[in-house]
Protein backbone atom coordinates (compact mmCIF):
# COMPACT_ATOMS: atom_id res chain seq x y z
CA UNK A 1 0.00 0.00 0.00
CA UNK A 2 0.99 3.32 -1.04
CA UNK A 3 1.95 6.05 1.59
CA UNK A 4 -0.61 7.94 0.19
CA UNK A 5 -3.27 5.18 0.65
CA UNK A 6 -1.86 4.61 4.35
CA UNK A 7 -2.31 7.79 5.37
CA UNK A 8 -5.91 8.27 4.06
CA UNK A 9 -6.92 5.05 5.84
CA UNK A 10 -5.23 6.38 9.05
CA UNK A 11 -7.54 9.57 8.49
CA UNK A 12 -11.04 7.58 8.26
CA UNK A 13 -9.86 5.22 10.99
CA UNK A 14 -9.03 8.11 12.84
CA UNK A 15 -12.65 9.73 12.01
CA UNK A 16 -14.35 7.13 13.07
CA UNK A 17 -13.15 6.57 16.09
CA UNK A 18 -14.34 10.52 16.75
CA UNK A 19 -17.73 9.63 15.77
CA UNK A 20 -17.53 6.71 19.01
CA UNK A 21 -21.32 4.98 18.89
CA UNK A 22 -22.02 6.91 15.26
CA UNK A 23 -24.24 10.06 14.32
CA UNK A 24 -27.85 8.38 15.30
CA UNK A 25 -26.45 7.75 18.55
CA UNK A 26 -24.82 11.51 18.74
CA UNK A 27 -27.95 12.81 17.94
CA UNK A 28 -29.69 10.94 20.77
CA UNK A 29 -27.41 12.14 22.84
CA UNK A 30 -28.06 16.17 22.28
CA UNK A 31 -31.77 15.46 22.04
CA UNK A 32 -31.41 14.62 25.77
CA UNK A 33 -29.46 18.23 26.79
CA UNK A 34 -26.50 16.47 27.01
CA UNK A 35 -22.92 16.57 25.18
CA UNK A 36 -20.78 14.23 23.46
CA UNK A 37 -17.76 12.86 25.32
CA UNK A 38 -15.20 14.79 22.96
CA UNK A 39 -17.45 18.05 23.43
CA UNK A 40 -17.12 18.40 26.87
CA UNK A 41 -13.35 17.87 26.79
CA UNK A 42 -13.11 20.14 24.16
CA UNK A 43 -15.23 22.93 26.91
CA UNK A 44 -12.94 21.57 29.66
CA UNK A 45 -9.69 22.00 28.75
CA UNK A 46 -7.43 24.82 27.29
CA UNK A 47 -8.17 25.43 23.62
CA UNK A 48 -5.83 22.68 21.60
CA UNK A 49 -4.09 21.61 24.87
CA UNK A 50 -5.96 17.61 24.29
CA UNK A 51 -3.92 14.62 23.47
CA UNK A 52 -5.65 11.62 23.26
CA UNK A 53 -4.38 7.90 25.01
CA UNK A 54 -5.41 4.84 22.95
CA UNK A 55 -8.19 6.15 20.64
CA UNK A 56 -8.12 2.66 18.79
CA UNK A 57 -8.35 0.60 21.53
CA UNK A 58 -11.10 -1.64 21.32
CA UNK A 59 -12.62 -4.52 23.86
CA UNK A 60 -12.16 -7.68 23.75
CA UNK A 61 -15.08 -9.56 24.75
CA UNK A 62 -16.87 -12.17 22.26
CA UNK A 63 -19.91 -13.28 24.38
CA UNK A 64 -23.01 -12.43 23.23
CA UNK A 65 -21.84 -11.97 19.70
CA UNK A 66 -19.80 -9.00 21.01
CA UNK A 67 -17.12 -9.46 18.55
CA UNK A 68 -19.38 -8.08 15.74
CA UNK A 69 -20.26 -4.50 17.55
CA UNK A 70 -16.84 -3.25 18.35
CA UNK A 71 -15.98 0.36 18.09
CA UNK A 72 -12.55 2.13 18.27
CA UNK A 73 -11.92 3.19 21.60
CA UNK A 74 -14.70 1.38 23.51
CA UNK A 75 -16.92 3.92 25.22
CA UNK A 76 -14.43 6.30 26.83
CA UNK A 77 -11.99 8.78 26.27
CA UNK A 78 -9.01 9.28 27.49
CA UNK A 79 -6.06 11.65 27.65
CA UNK A 80 -4.42 14.70 29.10
CA UNK A 81 -4.57 18.37 28.78
CA UNK A 82 -4.42 21.71 30.77
CA UNK A 83 -5.94 23.95 32.92
CA UNK A 84 -4.84 27.21 32.97
CA UNK A 85 -1.69 26.06 31.45
CA UNK A 86 -1.71 23.30 34.46
CA UNK A 87 -1.36 19.65 33.27
CA UNK A 88 -4.52 17.32 34.17
CA UNK A 89 -5.46 13.85 33.31
CA UNK A 90 -8.31 13.15 31.75
CA UNK A 91 -11.50 10.49 30.93
CA UNK A 92 -14.59 11.26 29.36
CA UNK A 93 -16.73 7.96 28.91
CA UNK A 94 -18.73 8.08 25.70
CA UNK A 95 -22.76 7.32 26.53
CA UNK A 96 -23.14 6.62 22.33
CA UNK A 97 -21.07 3.19 22.96
CA UNK A 98 -22.49 0.44 25.09
CA UNK A 99 -24.00 3.46 27.40
CA UNK A 100 -20.30 4.28 28.50
CA UNK A 101 -20.41 1.20 30.22
CA UNK A 102 -17.38 -0.33 31.78
CA UNK A 103 -15.62 -3.09 29.93
CA UNK A 104 -11.98 -4.37 30.65
CA UNK A 105 -10.18 -2.85 27.52
CA UNK A 106 -12.53 0.71 28.51
CA UNK A 107 -11.14 0.23 32.16
CA UNK A 108 -7.38 -0.37 31.26
CA UNK A 109 -7.64 2.97 29.33
CA UNK A 110 -8.94 4.73 32.27
CA UNK A 111 -6.15 2.85 34.35
CA UNK A 112 -3.73 3.83 32.15
CA UNK A 113 -4.08 7.58 33.05
CA UNK A 114 -4.41 7.57 36.19
CA UNK A 115 -1.23 5.73 36.71
CA UNK A 116 0.10 8.37 34.35
CA UNK A 117 -1.19 10.70 36.98
CA UNK A 118 0.34 9.59 39.67
CA UNK A 119 3.92 9.22 38.49
CA UNK A 120 3.65 12.74 36.92
CA UNK A 121 1.99 14.30 39.98
CA UNK A 122 -1.14 15.93 38.24
CA UNK A 123 -5.19 15.92 39.30
CA UNK A 124 -7.28 13.53 37.47
CA UNK A 125 -10.66 14.86 36.09
CA UNK A 126 -13.73 11.83 35.27
CA UNK A 127 -16.45 13.08 33.13
CA UNK A 128 -18.62 10.13 34.13
CA UNK A 129 -21.78 8.58 32.03
CA UNK A 130 -22.30 5.30 31.89
CA UNK A 131 -24.58 2.52 32.54
CA UNK A 132 -21.99 0.98 34.61
CA UNK A 133 -20.45 -2.65 34.45
CA UNK A 134 -20.65 -3.90 31.24
CA UNK A 135 -23.18 -6.69 31.42
CA UNK A 136 -21.89 -8.72 28.69
CA UNK A 137 -18.82 -8.71 30.19
CA UNK A 138 -19.56 -9.99 33.62
CA UNK A 139 -16.45 -10.70 36.08
CA UNK A 140 -14.29 -8.63 33.61
CA UNK A 141 -15.85 -5.40 34.08
CA UNK A 142 -16.21 -6.30 38.14
CA UNK A 143 -12.63 -6.59 37.66
CA UNK A 144 -11.94 -3.19 35.60
CA UNK A 145 -14.09 -1.06 38.07
CA UNK A 146 -12.24 -2.37 41.59
CA UNK A 147 -7.98 -1.90 39.49
CA UNK A 148 -10.03 1.68 39.09
CA UNK A 149 -11.88 2.04 43.27
CA UNK A 150 -7.84 0.70 44.31
CA UNK A 151 -6.12 3.20 42.27
CA UNK A 152 -8.84 6.29 43.55
CA UNK A 153 -7.81 5.17 47.03
CA UNK A 154 -4.55 5.16 46.84
CA UNK A 155 -4.48 8.16 44.69
CA UNK A 156 -6.60 9.88 47.26
CA UNK A 157 -4.42 12.84 49.12
CA UNK A 158 -1.78 12.32 46.55
CA UNK A 159 -3.59 13.90 43.84
CA UNK A 160 -6.47 16.30 43.17
CA UNK A 161 -9.31 13.60 42.13
CA UNK A 162 -12.48 15.21 40.20
CA UNK A 163 -15.75 13.81 39.20
CA UNK A 164 -18.47 14.99 36.92
CA UNK A 165 -21.37 13.70 36.96
CA UNK A 166 -22.89 13.52 33.18
CA UNK A 167 -25.48 10.98 32.56
CA UNK A 168 -27.27 8.38 33.89
CA UNK A 169 -24.66 6.93 36.24
CA UNK A 170 -25.22 3.54 38.31
CA UNK A 171 -23.28 0.80 39.44
CA UNK A 172 -19.42 1.27 39.30
CA UNK A 173 -19.96 4.55 38.10
CA UNK A 174 -20.92 5.75 40.97
CA UNK A 175 -18.52 4.07 43.60
CA UNK A 176 -15.15 5.27 41.84
CA UNK A 177 -16.66 9.04 41.96
CA UNK A 178 -17.63 8.57 45.60
CA UNK A 179 -13.99 8.17 46.92
CA UNK A 180 -13.13 11.39 44.59
CA UNK A 181 -12.52 14.76 46.45
CA UNK A 182 -15.50 16.35 44.81
CA UNK A 183 -18.62 14.91 42.54
CA UNK A 184 -20.13 17.65 39.82
CA UNK A 185 -23.85 16.93 39.17
CA UNK A 186 -26.17 18.60 35.83
CA UNK A 187 -29.56 19.28 36.93
CA UNK A 188 -31.70 17.00 35.07
CA UNK A 189 -29.97 15.21 33.26
CA UNK A 190 -27.50 13.40 35.62
CA UNK A 191 -28.19 10.82 37.59
CA UNK A 192 -26.41 8.53 40.28
CA UNK A 193 -27.59 5.04 41.79
CA UNK A 194 -26.52 2.04 43.38
CA UNK A 195 -29.26 1.06 41.53
CA UNK A 196 -32.59 2.08 39.56
CA UNK A 197 -36.29 2.59 40.36
CA UNK A 198 -36.97 -0.35 38.34
CA UNK A 199 -34.90 -2.83 40.58
CA UNK A 200 -36.07 -0.64 44.32
CA UNK A 201 -39.52 -1.08 43.05
CA UNK A 202 -38.96 -5.22 42.55
CA UNK A 203 -36.85 -5.04 46.16
CA UNK A 204 -38.61 -3.02 48.37
CA UNK A 205 -41.71 -1.99 46.31
CA UNK A 206 -41.05 2.01 46.52
CA UNK A 207 -42.17 3.64 43.68
CA UNK A 208 -39.67 6.59 43.08
CA UNK A 209 -38.59 8.89 39.86
CA UNK A 210 -34.88 8.62 38.43
CA UNK A 211 -34.87 12.11 39.62
CA UNK A 212 -36.07 11.69 43.02
CA UNK A 213 -33.90 8.93 43.44
CA UNK A 214 -30.62 10.19 41.97
CA UNK A 215 -31.36 13.35 40.28
CA UNK A 216 -28.89 16.37 40.94
CA UNK A 217 -30.47 17.95 43.69
CA UNK A 218 -31.43 15.02 45.37
CA UNK A 219 -27.78 14.16 45.66
CA UNK A 220 -26.63 17.95 46.14
CA UNK A 221 -29.16 18.74 48.87
CA UNK A 222 -30.78 15.56 50.50
CA UNK A 223 -27.68 13.39 50.35
CA UNK A 224 -24.82 14.95 50.28
CA UNK A 225 -23.10 12.94 47.75
CA UNK A 226 -22.58 15.45 45.13
CA UNK A 227 -20.83 18.83 45.83
CA UNK A 228 -21.58 21.01 42.98
CA UNK A 229 -24.46 21.46 40.85
CA UNK A 230 -24.50 23.00 37.26
CA UNK A 231 -27.47 24.07 34.71
CA UNK A 232 -25.52 21.94 32.03
CA UNK A 233 -22.74 20.25 30.49
CA UNK A 234 -21.27 23.29 29.77
CA UNK A 235 -21.52 25.37 32.97
CA UNK A 236 -20.82 22.37 34.60
CA UNK A 237 -16.80 22.22 32.95
CA UNK A 238 -16.53 25.96 33.60
CA UNK A 239 -17.17 25.38 37.25
CA UNK A 240 -14.42 22.51 37.41
CA UNK A 241 -12.04 25.27 35.92
CA UNK A 242 -13.06 27.08 38.19
CA UNK A 243 -12.08 24.02 41.32
CA UNK A 244 -8.80 23.46 39.57
CA UNK A 245 -7.48 27.15 40.21
CA UNK A 246 -7.46 26.74 44.13
CA UNK A 247 -5.72 23.46 43.91
CA UNK A 248 -2.40 22.34 43.45
CA UNK A 249 -1.19 19.30 41.23
CA UNK A 250 -0.63 16.94 44.57
CA UNK A 251 0.10 17.28 47.78
CA UNK A 252 3.66 18.49 47.62
CA UNK A 253 2.57 21.50 46.20
CA UNK A 254 1.29 24.80 47.37
CA UNK A 255 -1.77 25.74 45.57
CA UNK A 256 -1.41 28.47 42.70
CA UNK A 257 -1.40 32.25 43.92
CA UNK A 258 -3.28 34.71 41.87
CA UNK A 259 -1.86 38.48 41.38
CA UNK A 260 -4.51 39.92 43.80
CA UNK A 261 -5.34 43.18 42.66
CA UNK A 262 -8.05 43.93 45.81
CA UNK A 263 -5.73 45.87 48.64
CA UNK A 264 -4.79 44.19 51.15
CA UNK A 265 -4.85 46.75 53.06
CA UNK A 266 -8.78 47.12 52.55
CA UNK A 267 -11.58 47.62 55.29
CA UNK A 268 -15.14 47.67 55.09
CA UNK A 269 -17.00 49.60 57.76
CA UNK A 270 -19.89 47.72 57.13
CA UNK A 271 -18.76 44.73 59.21
CA UNK A 272 -19.00 46.69 62.01
CA UNK A 273 -22.70 46.46 62.14
CA UNK A 274 -23.58 43.05 60.98
CA UNK A 275 -23.48 41.37 63.99
CA UNK A 276 -26.41 42.39 65.51
CA UNK A 277 -26.77 43.29 69.21
CA UNK A 278 -29.75 41.21 69.86
CA UNK A 279 -27.45 37.30 70.10
CA UNK A 280 -30.48 35.69 69.11
CA UNK A 281 -31.16 37.41 65.83
CA UNK A 282 -29.81 35.79 62.89
CA UNK A 283 -27.46 37.35 60.26
CA UNK A 284 -26.13 36.05 56.95
CA UNK A 285 -22.51 34.92 57.87
CA UNK A 286 -22.22 35.09 53.90
CA UNK A 287 -22.18 38.88 54.23
CA UNK A 288 -18.55 38.38 56.57
CA UNK A 289 -17.07 35.92 54.24
CA UNK A 290 -17.79 37.61 50.68
CA UNK A 291 -16.43 41.03 52.52
CA UNK A 292 -13.58 39.83 53.44
CA UNK A 293 -12.09 37.74 50.40
CA UNK A 294 -10.34 38.67 47.15
CA UNK A 295 -12.51 40.65 44.58
CA UNK A 296 -15.29 39.48 47.00
CA UNK A 297 -15.21 36.18 45.51
CA UNK A 298 -15.87 33.20 47.23
CA UNK A 299 -16.71 29.39 45.23
CA UNK A 300 -18.96 27.62 47.56
CA UNK A 301 -18.35 23.67 48.43
CA UNK A 302 -22.25 21.93 48.59
CA UNK A 303 -24.09 25.43 48.87
CA UNK A 304 -27.27 23.23 49.00
CA UNK A 305 -26.49 21.02 51.91
CA UNK A 306 -26.67 21.54 55.22
CA UNK A 307 -26.25 25.28 55.48
CA UNK A 308 -25.91 25.71 58.92
CA UNK A 309 -21.96 25.48 57.86
CA UNK A 310 -20.70 26.91 54.48
CA UNK A 311 -17.42 25.58 53.50
CA UNK A 312 -15.63 26.94 50.42
CA UNK A 313 -12.50 28.62 48.42
CA UNK A 314 -11.56 31.82 48.26
CA UNK A 315 -8.20 33.78 48.10
CA UNK A 316 -6.38 36.05 50.67
CA UNK A 317 -3.90 38.25 48.99
CA UNK A 318 -4.08 36.28 45.85
CA UNK A 319 -3.31 32.81 48.34
CA UNK A 320 -6.17 30.29 48.25
CA UNK A 321 -7.73 29.42 51.62
CA UNK A 322 -10.57 26.97 52.36
CA UNK A 323 -13.29 28.55 54.29
CA UNK A 324 -15.31 26.62 57.36
CA UNK A 325 -18.35 28.85 59.14
CA UNK A 326 -20.96 28.34 60.93
CA UNK A 327 -23.99 30.26 59.19
CA UNK A 328 -26.93 31.68 61.99
CA UNK A 329 -29.21 31.98 59.34
CA UNK A 330 -29.58 28.52 59.17
CA UNK A 331 -30.75 26.82 62.10
CA UNK A 332 -28.76 29.77 64.65
CA UNK A 333 -25.34 28.18 62.97
CA UNK A 334 -25.81 24.67 65.22
CA UNK A 335 -23.26 21.76 64.69
CA UNK A 336 -25.38 18.34 63.49
CA UNK A 337 -24.64 15.32 62.11
CA UNK A 338 -24.50 16.51 58.39
CA UNK A 339 -22.57 19.82 59.04
CA UNK A 340 -20.16 18.13 61.06
CA UNK A 341 -20.01 15.53 58.18
CA UNK A 342 -19.70 18.23 55.35
CA UNK A 343 -16.97 20.13 57.17
CA UNK A 344 -14.79 17.57 58.28
CA UNK A 345 -14.52 16.40 54.61
CA UNK A 346 -14.02 19.47 53.53
CA UNK A 347 -11.30 20.44 56.22
CA UNK A 348 -9.54 17.00 55.51
CA UNK A 349 -9.28 18.17 51.78
CA UNK A 350 -7.71 21.26 52.37
CA UNK A 351 -5.23 19.98 55.03
CA UNK A 352 -4.26 17.10 52.53
CA UNK A 353 -3.96 19.84 49.60
CA UNK A 354 -2.03 22.31 51.66
CA UNK A 355 -4.42 24.70 51.77
CA UNK A 356 -4.95 27.15 54.78
CA UNK A 357 -8.13 26.71 56.50
CA UNK A 358 -9.86 30.17 57.30
CA UNK A 359 -12.63 29.09 60.40
CA UNK A 360 -15.38 32.12 60.91
CA UNK A 361 -17.01 31.26 64.29
CA UNK A 362 -20.68 31.73 65.07
CA UNK A 363 -22.16 28.68 67.19
CA UNK A 364 -24.96 27.96 69.87
CA UNK A 365 -23.31 24.37 70.06
CA UNK A 366 -24.26 20.53 69.38
CA UNK A 367 -27.67 20.06 67.97
CA UNK A 368 -29.46 18.26 71.23
CA UNK A 369 -32.28 15.85 70.78
CA UNK A 370 -32.97 11.98 69.89
CA UNK A 371 -32.91 12.50 66.00
CA UNK A 372 -29.37 13.67 66.58
CA UNK A 373 -28.03 11.15 69.35
CA UNK A 374 -29.93 8.11 67.78
CA UNK A 375 -28.02 9.20 64.52
CA UNK A 376 -24.94 9.25 66.17
CA UNK A 377 -24.43 13.27 66.55
CA UNK A 378 -21.52 12.16 68.94
CA UNK A 379 -19.60 9.96 66.29
CA UNK A 380 -20.07 12.59 63.75
CA UNK A 381 -19.49 15.67 65.76
CA UNK A 382 -15.78 14.37 66.66
CA UNK A 383 -14.89 13.75 63.21
CA UNK A 384 -15.28 17.69 62.64
CA UNK A 385 -12.95 17.76 66.02
CA UNK A 386 -10.73 15.15 64.34
CA UNK A 387 -10.08 16.73 61.03
CA UNK A 388 -9.13 20.24 62.54
CA UNK A 389 -7.08 18.85 65.20
CA UNK A 390 -5.07 16.54 62.64
CA UNK A 391 -4.80 19.54 60.09
CA UNK A 392 -1.47 20.80 60.25
CA UNK A 393 -1.92 23.65 57.29
CA UNK A 394 -2.10 27.04 58.61
CA UNK A 395 -5.28 27.70 60.75
CA UNK A 396 -7.04 30.80 61.26
CA UNK A 397 -10.19 31.07 63.38
CA UNK A 398 -12.27 34.45 63.83
CA UNK A 399 -15.16 34.18 66.07
CA UNK A 400 -17.65 36.90 65.02
CA UNK A 401 -20.29 35.70 68.01
CA UNK A 402 -21.30 32.74 69.68
CA UNK A 403 -18.41 30.10 70.74
CA UNK A 404 -20.30 27.71 73.25
CA UNK A 405 -19.73 24.82 74.70
CA UNK A 406 -17.89 21.59 72.74
CA UNK A 407 -18.50 24.04 69.56
CA UNK A 408 -16.04 26.61 70.93
CA UNK A 409 -13.46 23.40 71.33
CA UNK A 410 -14.33 21.81 67.79
CA UNK A 411 -14.78 25.32 65.63
CA UNK A 412 -10.60 25.72 65.34
CA UNK A 413 -9.88 26.58 68.72
CA UNK A 414 -5.99 27.41 70.10
CA UNK A 415 -6.34 24.31 71.88
CA UNK A 416 -6.11 21.69 69.32
CA UNK A 417 -3.65 24.03 66.74
CA UNK A 418 -5.00 26.76 65.24
CA UNK A 419 -2.45 29.42 64.69
CA UNK A 420 -4.39 32.78 65.47
CA UNK A 421 -7.48 32.90 67.02
CA UNK A 422 -9.57 36.27 66.66
CA UNK A 423 -12.77 37.78 67.98
CA UNK A 424 -14.74 40.50 67.50
CA UNK A 425 -15.58 42.62 70.54
CA UNK A 426 -19.27 40.96 70.18
CA UNK A 427 -17.98 37.48 70.67
CA UNK A 428 -19.40 35.68 73.66
CA UNK A 429 -17.43 32.32 74.18
CA UNK A 430 -18.47 30.32 77.30
CA UNK A 431 -19.90 26.76 78.31
CA UNK A 432 -23.41 28.04 77.35
CA UNK A 433 -25.48 31.29 76.76
CA UNK A 434 -26.24 32.91 79.71
CA UNK A 435 -30.39 32.28 80.01
CA UNK A 436 -29.45 28.31 79.89
CA UNK A 437 -26.44 28.86 82.25
CA UNK A 438 -28.27 30.89 84.83
CA UNK A 439 -31.11 28.46 84.56
CA UNK A 440 -28.70 25.91 85.65
CA UNK A 441 -26.92 27.21 88.07
CA UNK A 442 -29.96 29.11 90.37
CA UNK A 443 -32.42 26.35 89.41
CA UNK A 444 -35.55 27.70 90.41
CA UNK A 445 -34.14 29.81 93.43
CA UNK A 446 -34.37 33.31 91.58
CA UNK A 447 -37.72 36.02 91.36
CA UNK A 448 -37.73 36.47 87.66
CA UNK A 449 -36.09 39.86 88.36
CA UNK A 450 -33.49 38.84 90.00
CA UNK A 451 -33.23 36.16 87.11
CA UNK A 452 -32.95 39.09 84.65
CA UNK A 453 -30.33 40.49 86.65
CA UNK A 454 -28.05 37.32 86.91
CA UNK A 455 -28.50 36.86 82.97
CA UNK A 456 -27.36 40.35 82.22
CA UNK A 457 -24.24 39.75 84.88
CA UNK A 458 -23.35 36.40 83.44
CA UNK A 459 -23.33 38.21 79.77
CA UNK A 460 -21.61 40.63 81.02
CA UNK A 461 -19.03 38.87 82.89
CA UNK A 462 -18.66 35.45 81.08
CA UNK A 463 -20.37 35.82 77.76
CA UNK A 464 -17.33 38.00 76.37
CA UNK A 465 -14.27 37.74 74.64
CA UNK A 466 -12.20 38.83 77.72
CA UNK A 467 -11.78 36.09 79.55
CA UNK A 468 -10.99 33.71 76.70
CA UNK A 469 -8.33 36.73 75.63
CA UNK A 470 -6.97 37.28 79.18
CA UNK A 471 -6.04 33.58 79.45
CA UNK A 472 -4.58 33.63 76.01
CA UNK A 473 -7.20 31.27 74.29
CA UNK A 474 -7.96 34.67 72.00
CA UNK A 475 -4.54 36.33 70.37
CA UNK A 476 -6.60 39.39 69.68
CA UNK A 477 -9.83 40.95 69.96
CA UNK A 478 -9.96 42.70 66.70
CA UNK A 479 -12.27 45.55 65.01
CA UNK A 480 -14.25 43.46 62.48
CA UNK A 481 -13.49 46.31 59.95
CA UNK A 482 -10.06 44.88 59.96
CA UNK A 483 -10.70 41.65 59.56
CA UNK A 484 -9.27 41.20 56.03
CA UNK A 485 -5.97 43.08 56.63
CA UNK A 486 -5.35 40.70 60.30
CA UNK A 487 -5.84 38.01 58.39
CA UNK A 488 -4.09 38.57 55.42
CA UNK A 489 -1.18 39.42 57.50
CA UNK A 490 -1.50 35.95 59.56
CA UNK A 491 -1.42 33.91 56.39
CA UNK A 492 1.91 35.89 55.17
CA UNK A 493 3.01 35.38 59.11
CA UNK A 494 1.61 31.16 58.74
CA UNK A 495 3.55 30.51 55.51
CA UNK A 496 6.47 29.09 56.73
CA UNK A 497 4.38 26.84 59.08
CA UNK A 498 6.07 23.58 59.26
CA UNK A 499 4.00 21.08 61.81
CA UNK A 500 4.45 17.36 61.60
CA UNK A 501 1.69 15.11 63.24
CA UNK A 502 2.87 11.92 65.22
CA UNK A 503 4.55 8.89 62.50
CA UNK A 504 1.88 6.66 62.38
CA UNK A 505 0.20 4.06 59.46
CA UNK A 506 -2.87 6.38 59.71
CA UNK A 507 -5.28 7.18 62.66
CA UNK A 508 -8.38 6.14 63.00
CA UNK A 509 -11.39 8.87 62.83
CA UNK A 510 -14.67 8.60 64.06
CA UNK A 511 -16.36 7.01 60.54
C1 LIG B 1 -23.95 -2.82 28.63
C2 LIG B 1 -25.39 -1.03 28.60
C3 LIG B 1 -25.27 -0.88 29.99
C4 LIG B 1 -24.42 -1.79 30.69
C5 LIG B 1 -26.61 0.64 29.26
N1 LIG B 1 -26.22 -0.08 28.19
N2 LIG B 1 -26.03 0.16 30.39
N3 LIG B 1 -24.74 -2.00 27.93
N4 LIG B 1 -23.79 -2.74 29.98
N5 LIG B 1 -24.24 -1.69 32.01
C6 LIG B 1 -26.62 0.14 26.81
C7 LIG B 1 -28.08 -0.19 26.58
O1 LIG B 1 -28.26 -1.56 26.35
C8 LIG B 1 -28.40 0.66 25.36
O2 LIG B 1 -27.93 0.01 24.22
C9 LIG B 1 -27.52 1.89 25.56
O3 LIG B 1 -26.51 1.50 26.49
C10 LIG B 1 -28.29 3.04 26.14
O4 LIG B 1 -28.99 2.60 27.28
P1 LIG B 1 -30.55 2.90 27.51
O5 LIG B 1 -31.04 1.97 28.54
O6 LIG B 1 -31.26 2.92 26.20
O7 LIG B 1 -30.49 4.38 28.05
P2 LIG B 1 -31.34 5.07 29.20
O8 LIG B 1 -32.79 4.78 28.99
O9 LIG B 1 -30.90 6.48 29.25
O10 LIG B 1 -30.93 4.36 30.56
C11 LIG B 1 -29.61 4.40 31.02
C12 LIG B 1 -29.40 3.47 32.25
C13 LIG B 1 -29.88 2.04 31.87
C14 LIG B 1 -30.22 4.00 33.42
C15 LIG B 1 -27.92 3.52 32.60
O11 LIG B 1 -29.30 1.68 30.63
C16 LIG B 1 -29.50 1.02 32.90
O12 LIG B 1 -30.20 0.90 33.89
N6 LIG B 1 -28.42 0.29 32.62
C17 LIG B 1 -27.97 -0.77 33.49
C18 LIG B 1 -27.42 -0.23 34.76
C19 LIG B 1 -26.77 -1.29 35.61
O13 LIG B 1 -27.49 -2.02 36.30
N7 LIG B 1 -25.45 -1.47 35.46
C20 LIG B 1 -24.67 -2.49 36.10
C21 LIG B 1 -24.35 -1.98 37.48
S1 LIG B 1 -23.42 -3.12 38.41
P3 LIG B 1 -28.74 0.00 22.85
O14 LIG B 1 -27.88 -0.76 21.91
O15 LIG B 1 -30.05 -0.66 23.14
O16 LIG B 1 -28.92 1.44 22.50
C22 LIG B 1 -21.91 -2.46 38.49
C23 LIG B 1 -20.98 -3.26 39.35
C24 LIG B 1 -19.81 -2.47 39.83
O17 LIG B 1 -21.61 -1.48 37.91
C25 LIG B 1 -19.46 -2.77 41.24
C26 LIG B 1 -19.61 -1.60 42.13
C27 LIG B 1 -19.18 -1.76 43.56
Amino acid sequence: MSSEKKFKHFQETDKLAELGGGEERIKKQHAAGRKTARERLFDLLDPSTFAEIDKFVTHRSTDFDMDKQKFLGDGVVTGYGKIDGRLVYVFAQDFTVFGGSLSRANADKIVKIMDLAMKMGAPVIGLNDSGGARIQEGVESLGGYADIFYRNVMSSGVIPQISAILGPCAGGAVYSPAITDFIMMVKDTSYMFVTGPDVIKTVTHEEVTKDELGGAMTHNSKSGVAHMMAENDEQAMMMLRELMSFLPSNNMEDPPIKVCTDSIHREDDNLDTIVPDDPNKPYDMQEIIISIVDDKHFFEIQPYYAKNIIVGFARLGGKPVGIVANQPAVLAGVLDIDSSIKAARFVRFCDAFNIPLITFEDVPGFLPGTTQEFGGIIKHGAKLLYAFAEATVPKLTVITRKAYGGAYDVMSSKHIGADMNFAFPTAEIAVMGPEGAVNIIYRNKLSETEREKAIEDYRLTFASPYKAAALGFIDEIIRPRDTRKKLIQALEMTRTKSKVNPAKKHGNIPL
